[in-house]
Formats: structure tokens, C-alpha cells, sequence
């Protein structure tokens, strides 16, 4: 029996002169017809003399690729045309690339890399039909290998192949990247100019120093402010489409607002379980540290408490807050579609203009749809009959979607479905691209990513799955800006991927609705789901048998139940009367109000860092955090104390960069070792100077 090839080593590709001088590359049993591909199709636009900016195929591009006269001359694809310096030549245009290359990291030596190179070279002489008598067929065999797709024209430094060398060219985000040949290894080259096309340049000898070679595979630069959508930067005043997503309780604190805003990200304010004086503090605190510069703040659904929901809107409105983020809503309320139609106008054009902007945070899909959607119309009515709107107004609104961009949140710390992203977002674009060419908007929906991102790869993934923004949250905690103690960063910091679990919510409690926590350190979501199942079971805290009972409150409350439900009594005295109304009048809202009482105070001990009650500390915390830890071990950023919020989003951005850089390689062909493609955290002061090169 003949033994299977690797379609990825060189003796898997041979090739074959066709008639009319195009080539046919045969890959086991597959072929690649080269008289179709990107050869092709550039020599035809080259016929046409046209001049093609590579930012036309990728965005970011800063080499112009030059496909007129000179490729409308049309030197032969065979025989390797003309090619400075004899190495070139060693590498005929129309061959393909060895995959042995030295992109293998470490482990290569230059000298298996000439081999292989040779070897590669060598491997187009073999006929098509003795590697068809290899026996290995499959269409994957036919992705081998990148063909040569045009030239490079070294402009500076010569192309470099030493791991150390790859390494740092592929993080070197604002230049281009070239893969060539030098010397017969693959090398790559940086800056330069290439030309696509299978015709050399010959017609201006290239100046002393500089080297005309094969271009197999080509990256423009990649500034990480180019990744998402630029609508999105360009509506919100940001350099970079990242945010650092609301934490309730003012974890997602003033600090944190105000440095995201002034790197040109931008942080919400995690006025969640705040009074709404406090909400007014830090309001009052971000726009004198922030005038010019983007900053959100949360808007959390209260089904338990709707005044709260409504006094929010009413201080926001009345402070100017333009930008928040609304989360926690299975429905539209009232007072969220007058936060969004409020000041509602038209431009000169007649375009509709809201001075308030919305982002809906959503796991679900018939939530999405509400918020990609204009307002209800009885909604509308309800404004105008309030006086809130003209009906005029209402008209306008009716052309507008409650939230023009929607933060997918995926599996993440806090409330979530735990949905995974790349379930998640495709429906959700779907759905964004359906709800657009029904309404017709004037401006295009968005839709963004949360939810799992605590690595370069995953930023880097959302942003290849069309996400126009990234949102974090779990990582952001454990930094030291964060509005909690360094007990909590400390545990934080500790966290794997496994450390987290479901537990009842404070929020929904009797809704059965859970959010996502810590589990290391601490017996917080344990005790959370004793209480729940103890609501669901019993009527009321008398009903309780005498065991529970004793456990509750030698345990959880430390207090008898009675003096647990006078200190609930007196916090919703100031916060919310009507609820003791109903807690007399109902015994099984009574319990229900205890025992949310435990779970809102244990995420103050978190935030306090409480000693005598770590074991019940309420840590809100997703995957994110344990893939970050992963990531950042041995690194600046392993220890909590050296994270900053700004230095691990810019550390995301530029690793998103780089990953993705690299994989633009990958899907031309181009093997790179993992350890050659791993973006390890920098410095906050190297990621500026690598961006500032
Ligand atoms: C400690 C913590 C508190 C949170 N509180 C809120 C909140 O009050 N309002 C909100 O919209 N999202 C809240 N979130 C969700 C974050 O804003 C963000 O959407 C989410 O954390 C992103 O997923 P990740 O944790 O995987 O990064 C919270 C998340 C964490 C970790």
C-alpha cells in the first residue's frame, strides 16, 4: 500500500506547464489552477494598467501595489522571469512555498530550512502522476502550500528568518510584513514594497543594497486603532473600539471612567445598586475629568425597583449623561425610551438626530430585537400624552432603534446566559442585518462582543467574527482601579478558567434569574443556592424548620431572623418604602427581602474586603478572568498590583493586532509556530513605544 503524504510537505505539490502559458500546480490528487487564481486575475488587471492600493483588499494597507506598465509587459510565468538576486531565481515565481519553513520557531535551523527549501524547489520536478500514486487524495491536500503572488522590493533593512527576528517583525504592527525567500530560507520582510502579479519588476534596476525577491504571503500594518468598525470609533470619539463594560456597586469606578476615556477607550460607571446621589457624585467627577472625552454610564433594569430605574433616568437627563449602557432588561421600560427620545431632532438634511445614545447589553435574541428596533408606538404615546414629547417627536422616533449598537454578552461575569460567542454573535448579526433592511435606518446597526475576552486571541476572534467593538468587564475588576478591595484582586489574580459557577442574583432574585461569580476562596454561590431552594420551598421565615433556621443564622446572617429583617426594614426605609408595604402584608416577600439582604451584602464585604467574611465575599466574575491569569503568567501583568486597566486593554488591542496579523499569514499558506505567534503582555510604556515606532 503507498504510504500517505502530508499535503503539507513539498513532495506533496508538483506542477505542470498548461497551454496558454498558465500553470497547474498538482497537490496529491488535487489541483490548484494558478491560471485562475490571484496570478491570473492580477495580470489581468495589470493589462488594464490600473494602479490597486492594497487597502482596497485590506483595510490598513500602506504599500501600494503597482500593477501597471510594468506587469502589462508580461514577461513569462515560467522560468522565473528576471529576478534580483540569483537567490530569487532558486525560487521560480510559480513555485510554492516549502512549508518547512522558519516559521517553526526554535526548533528550525536555518539549515532545515534551506533543505527545505531545496527540497521544495526539487519536489517541481517530480511528475503529477507519481504523486497521484502516493494514494492520498482529499481536497485539503490542495491548501498545502501558498503560491508566489507577486514581488518584494526590500526599501530598507534585508528580510530576517532567526526566530527572534520573525518574532519581533510580526509584532511590529505598523509595518508591513512580507514573506519571502533570502538566501533559500523563507524569510520575511519588513516594509518594502510589493508588487502582485507574477511579473518582476525588471525595468528599474534596484538601487544598491536592495533585493527584489518572491513575495509568497503579505500583511499590511495593523495599528491596533484600525481594528473594529470605524463608524463605531467615529460616533463615540474613540481611538480604539474597546470598553471597560459597567460593574455594579461603582466597581466599574470614577477611576476607571476617566482612564479609559483618556487613553481614547471608554469605561460606563457601574451605577447598578447605588443611591442615586452617589450615581450624581461620580457624574460630577467624571465630567470635570472628562470634557471632551467619551464616557458611559449603566442603566440597569430594576423590575424590584422601578422608581430607582426611573429617578436614574431623571439624573442622567437632567446631568447630560449622553452615552449609557442598558442592561438586565427582558423588556423595554418606560423610562429607558424616554432617556433615548428625549431632545429627539432633525439635521438639515432631515436626517433624525438623538442627542442620547444607547447601547443595549443583551444575551437574548427576542431582547435584541426589541432594542434593534424603534420604539413602541404606545410607548410613544405614553411620552406625548406625559409631555415628554411632541408628537412631532414620536413621528421622528419612529424612524430611530432604541439602541443603534447592542453589546453581545456572551459568557461573562455578572448576569449571562452563558452563551457561548461564536454561538451568539453570528444570530445576533443576523438578526442586526434583518432588523436594518426592514426599518431602513439612516445609520447602520452594530453589534459588539462581551462576554469571554481576557486574551489578544479572543479580541482578536470577535474582531474576525465582525464585532465593531470588544467590551470587558471580569479582567477590569481585578486591576487596581477597580472599586473593590485587594482581597478580592488578590483572589482574582489566583483564578483558573474553572473557578467560577452560577448563583441566584440579588437583582431578580425570585425570578430564579443567577449571575456568574468566584468560587475559589470563597462558599458565597453555595449559600446563595441554600437560600433560594429554602424561598422556594417555604412561605415564609417562620415556616422555616428549626434546623435551617439555626444554620442561617449562626452562619449566613450571624443574627436571629428577626434582627436580620429589622436591619432589611431599615435599609429599604430609605431606599424604597413601598417594599415594606408589601413585606408586611406578605411573609414570603419578607423572606425574600432577608435573604437578598444576604446577597447584596455580600458583595459590599467583597468590595469593603470584609476579613470576617471572606467565606461569604460575592465576587461577580466570568471565564475571562482565569484565561487572562493564563495569559499573563510569568508576565508584568501576573500580579494585580502592575494591572491597570489601560495597560491590559492596550495589551489586548496590540495582541488582537498581531494575532490577527498572523493569521492573515496562516490563510495565505504560511506555517507559523505557536510560539513565534504568541503575543506575551508588555509593558503600558512598550505597547506605546511599539505603537509610536
Ligand atoms: C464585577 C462585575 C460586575 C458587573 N456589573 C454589571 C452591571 O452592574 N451592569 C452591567 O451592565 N454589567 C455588569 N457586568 C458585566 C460587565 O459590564 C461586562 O458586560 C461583562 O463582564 C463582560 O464579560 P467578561 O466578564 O467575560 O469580560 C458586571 C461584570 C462584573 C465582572
Amino acid at each position: 500500500m503507498s504510504k500517505p503524504i502530508d499535503p503539507h510537505t513539498p513532495a506533496a505539490a508538483s506542477r505542470t506547464e498548461r497551454p496558454g502559458g498558465g500553470l497547474v500546480t498538482n497537490v496529491a490528487s488535487g489541483v490548484i489552477d494558478t491560471g485562475r487564481d490571484a496570478l491570473s486575475a492580477a495580470a489581468s488587471t495589470a493589462r488594464s494598467g490600473a494602479r490597486l492600493a492594497l487597502g482596497t483588499i485590506f483595510a490598513g494597507a500602506n504599500v501600494l501595489i503597482d500593477l501597471g506598465v510594468r506587469a502589462a509587459r508580461a514577461l513569462p510565468l515560467r522560468d522565473g522571469a528576471t529576478a534580483w538576486p540569483p537567490e530569487a531565481a532558486a525560487m521560480p515565481p510559480e513555485s510554492v512555498m516549502p512549508s518547512e519553513s522558519i516559521m517553526k520557531g526554535k526548533s528550525a535551523s536555518p539549515e532545515s530550512v534551506t533543505n527545505a527549501a531545496r527540497e521544495s524547489v526539487a519536489a517541481q520536478g517530480e511528475s503529477p502522476k507519481s504523486k497521484r500514486d502516493t494514494g492520498h487524495a482529499g481536497k485539503s491536500s490542495q491548501t498545502a502550500a501558498p503560491l508566489v503572488r507577486g514581488w518584494w522590493r526590500s526599501t530598507g533593512s534585508l528580510p530576517v528568518w532567526e526566530p527572534n527576528d520573525v518574532r519581533q517583525a510580526l509584532r511590529c504592527v505598523n509595518s508591513p510584513i512580507a514573506v519571502t525567500v533570502h538566501h533559500e530560507r523563507i524569510a520575511l520582510g519588513v516594509d518594502g514594497i510589493c508588487t502582485l502579479g507574477a511579473t518582476a519588476p525588471t525595468e528599474t534596476a534596484p538601487d544598491a543594497g536592495e533585493q527584489i525577491l518572491p513575495l509568497f504571503a503579505y500583511a499590511p500594518a495593523l495599528h491596533p486603532s484600525m481594528l473594529g468598525d470605524p463608524s463605531f470609533r467615529h460616533d463615540y470619539g474613540l481611538e480604539y473600539a474597546y470598553l471597560a463594560g459597567a460593574m455594579a456597586n461603582g466597581i466599574a469606578s470614577v477611576e476607571i471612567v476617566e482612564a479609559m476615556g483618556r487613553a481614547g477607550m471608554m469605561g460606563f460607571f457601574g451605577s447598578a445598586g447605588l443611591s442615586v446621589d452617589r450615581v450624581a457624585h461620580a457624574i460630577d467627577h467624571i465630567q470635570a475629568a472628562l470634557p471632551d472625552r467619551p464616557f458611559g454610564f449603566n442603566l440597569i433594569h430594576s423590575p424590584s425597583e422601578p422608581d430607582l430605574e426611573s429617578a436614574v433616568v431623571d439624573l442622567y437627563l437632567k446631568r447630560g449623561v449622553r452615552v449609557v449602557d442598558a442592561s438586565a432588561y427582558l423588556d423595554l421600560t418606560l423610562p429607558l425610551v424616554r432617556y433615548r427620545v428625549r431632545g429627539i431632532t432633525r439635521d438639515a438634511e432631515g436626517r433624525v438626530i438623538c442627542p442620547n445614545r444607547v447601547l443595549g447589553k443583551v444575551s437574548r435574541v427576542e431582547v435584541a430585537r426589541k432594542f434593534l428596533s424603534p420604539p413602541p408606538e404606545a410607548m410613544l404615546n405614553k411620552l406625548v400624552a406625559a409631555g415628554d414629547l411632541t408628537a412631532e417627536q414620536a413621528q421622528w422616533a419612529k424612524r430611530i432603534p432604541v439602541a443603534q449598537d447592542l453589546i453581545v454578552e456572551a459568557d461573562s461575569g455578572g448576569h449571562t446566559d452563558n452563551r457561548p460567542a461564536v454561538a451568539l454573535l453570528p444570530t445576533m448579526m443576523a438578526l442586526r442585518d434583518e432588523l436594518q433592511a426592514e426599518f431602513e435606518y439612516d445609520r447602520p446597526l452594530r453589534i459588539g462582543a462581551a462576554g469571554g475576552i481576557g486574551t489578544p486571541a479572543a479580541a482578536a476572534a470577535a474582531f474576525a467574527m465582525g464585532a465593531a467593538f470588544v467590551l470587558t468587564g471580569s479582567v477590569n475588576q481585578s486591576c487596581v482601579e477597580a472599586g473593590t478591595s485587594d482581597a478580592v484582586r488578590e483572589m482574582l489574580a489566583k483564578a483558573a478558567q474553572a473557578d467560577v459557577t452560577m448563583a441566584p442574583a440579588a437583582d431578580m432574585f425570585e425570578m430564579g434569574v443567577k449571575v456568574q461569580v468566584l468560587k475559589f476562596g470563597t462558599m458565597f454561590a453555595m449559600r446563595a443556592r441554600k437560600l433560594y431552594d429554602l424561598y422556594r420551598q417555604y412561605d415564609s421565615l417562620d415556616a422555616l424548620p428549626d434546623a435551617q433556621r439555626t444554620a442561617l443564622e449562626r452562619d449566613f446572617f450571624r443574627c436571629s431572623l428577626e434582627q436580620a429583617w429589622d436591619q432589611t426594614r431599615a435599609f429599604f426605609e430609605k431606599r424604597d418604602p413601598s417594599q415594606i408595604a408589601r413585606a408586611e402584608a406578605e411573609p414570603k416577600h419578607r423572606m425574600a427581602l432577608v435573604f437578598r439582604s444576604y446577597l447584596g451584602q455580600a458583595s459590599k464585604w467583597a468590595n469593603a474586603g470584609e476579613p470576617t467574611r471572606k467565606a461569604d465575599y460575592q465576587v461577580w466574575c466570568g471565564p475571562a478572568m482565569g484565561a487572562f491569569n493564563e495569559w499573563a503568567r510569568g508576565s508584568c501583568l501576573e500580579r494585580w498590583q502592575n494591572r491597570t486597566v489601560v495597560a491590559v486593554a492596550m495589551n489586548l488591542m496590540l495582541g488582537a493586532a498581531v494575532l490577527t496579523r498572523v493569521n492573515w499569514l496562516r490563510a495565505q499558506g504560511v506555517e507559523i509556530a505557536p510560539d513565534l505567534a504568541r503575543f506575551e503582555p508588555m509593558e503600558l510604556a512598550e505597547v506605546q513605544g511599539a505603537l509610536a515606532e
